[in-house]
């Protein structure tokens, strides 16, 4: 019987390692499966486990307001150790990018587990952009045994870092599962998700809907300010829009975004949503902004066009599918590629083409059939 430990601590990570954990749980005959949260997220985390009834054995609860990488890095590291000693896993599965991916990869590699990387391989090689996510996953994947790469371009990333092409496998990302167990679960006849219908009654159906979304920390500050009168002046020129915006409980964002657009008309400013009713909002808009990473894998297979406020990607598939357009945090261009999609047919449609480049709802069943084989 072989010891599964899945770590994460963020949003994201949750939502991603979500059916990871769920497709392990189908194999208990080959494997006990642990999960420990190192609640570098809190709220934001709670709200993924609930919705996908994952009860953590480890729950680090490590959150502090407005924390910092240093001491969340140690905290991480050291609270580990006594988790990694008592369960003594062999395979630690991390996510992504994140200060947990990053400190429970070494923590495991200390421990002497092999430590297998799910979304192995995104680069921008850039290693200030995303900060500190660049790093973090590269540390990662030098540490890793196995790299779970989502798309062919993450392997190529990875093989140029002399990485050994027989610990790699393209799986997709583990993202369209959740997607895909998402929209099963709000289609069953018994789901009720309060916040859908609380949604329902703010959604201006007369209106076209932008949803955005912002928390990268190099556009804390003026990235925010430019972001925010970007989006004043969308809904100025453009009064047949309304811009819902589920805020980050990051206090860096929170601030000058409720500072910025507490009173303006058309702009809805609410609490980061629950993962069904985030994925209802996207289906019901017409165009996405955002800086998040996983809402540029989800929206091209709802068939929105994003605009991402970022210089760089390392989820280059959507852009060159032209279905992504950089925008950065400059407040001309933000303005000028949204009125573009807003007034231009033409270039609404090449924009909102449905793909699906980051996977086939598959991933977790990937890596489970691989590791059952080592
Ligand atoms: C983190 C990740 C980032 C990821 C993002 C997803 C790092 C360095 N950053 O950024 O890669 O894209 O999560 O959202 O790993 N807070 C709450 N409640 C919550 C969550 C956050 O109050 O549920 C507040 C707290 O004050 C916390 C602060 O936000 O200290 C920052 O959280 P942190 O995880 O350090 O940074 P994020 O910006 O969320
Ligand atoms: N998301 C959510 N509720 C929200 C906003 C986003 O559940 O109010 C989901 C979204 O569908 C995506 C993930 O959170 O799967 C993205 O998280 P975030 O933007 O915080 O992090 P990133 O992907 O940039 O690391």
């Amino acid at each position: 019987m072989k010891k599964n430990l899945i770590i994460f601590g963020t949003r994201p990570e949750a939502i991603k390692m979500a059916p990871l954990v769920k497709e392990f749980l189908k194999h208990q005959e080959n494997f006990v499966t642990k999960v420990c949260i190192t609640a570098q997220h809190r709220e934001m985390l709670d709200q993924v486990l609930a919705f996908f009834d994952i009860s953590p054995e480890y729950d680090l609860n490590l959150m502090k307001p407005n924390q910092n990488l240093y001491s969340l890095t140690a905290d991480i590291i050291t609270s580990l150790k006594p988790i990694l000693e008592e369960f003594q896993p062999d395979y630690v599965y991390v996510h992504g990018d994140t200060t947990t991916t990053m400190a429970a990869s070494i923590a495991s590699f200390y421990a002497g587990a092999k430590v297998c990387h799910v979304e192995a391989g995104l680069r921008t090689f850039n290693k200030l952009s995303p900060f500190p996510e660049e790093i973090n996953r590269s540390i990662a994947g030098r540490i890793s045994d196995y790299h779970f790469a989502p798309t062919q371009t993450s392997k190529q990333n990875l093989l140029k870092e002399n990485v050994s092409e027989e610990t790699i496998l393209v799986t997709g990302n583990t993202v369209i599962d959740a997607l895909q167990f998402s929209a099963q679960k709000v289609n069953s006849t018994d789901f009720e998700d309060t916040q859908i219908n609380e949604l329902k009654t703010i959604l201006d159906t007369n209106k076209r809907l932008i949803l955005v979304t912002g928390h990268r920390r190099e556009n804390h500050g003026q990235g925010f300010i430019n972001i925010c009168t970007a989006l004043k002046k969308i809904t100025l020129e453009n009064p047949d829009t309304q811009i819902i915006y589920p805020v980050h409980l990051n206090p860096n964002v929170q601030k000058p975004v409720y500072e910025l657009l507490k009173e303006i008309e058309n702009i809805k400013l609410i609490d980061p949503l629950s993962y069904p009713a985030f994925v209802w909002l996207m289906d019901k808009s017409y165009l996405i902004i955002t800086d998040s990473g996983g809402v540029q894998e989800e929206a091209p297979s709802l068939g929105k066009p994003v605009l991402v406020m970022r210089d760089t990607t390392e989820r280059p598939e959507a852009v060159d599918a032209g279905t992504v357009v950089l925008v950065g945090t400059n407040t001309d261009k933000i303005i000028d590629e949204t009125n573009k999609l807003l007034a231009n047919d033409e270039s609404y449609r090449k924009m909102s083409k449905l793909h699906n480049p980051y996977g086939d709802g598959n991933a977790c069943k990937r890596i489970v059939e691989f590791i059952s084989k080592l």
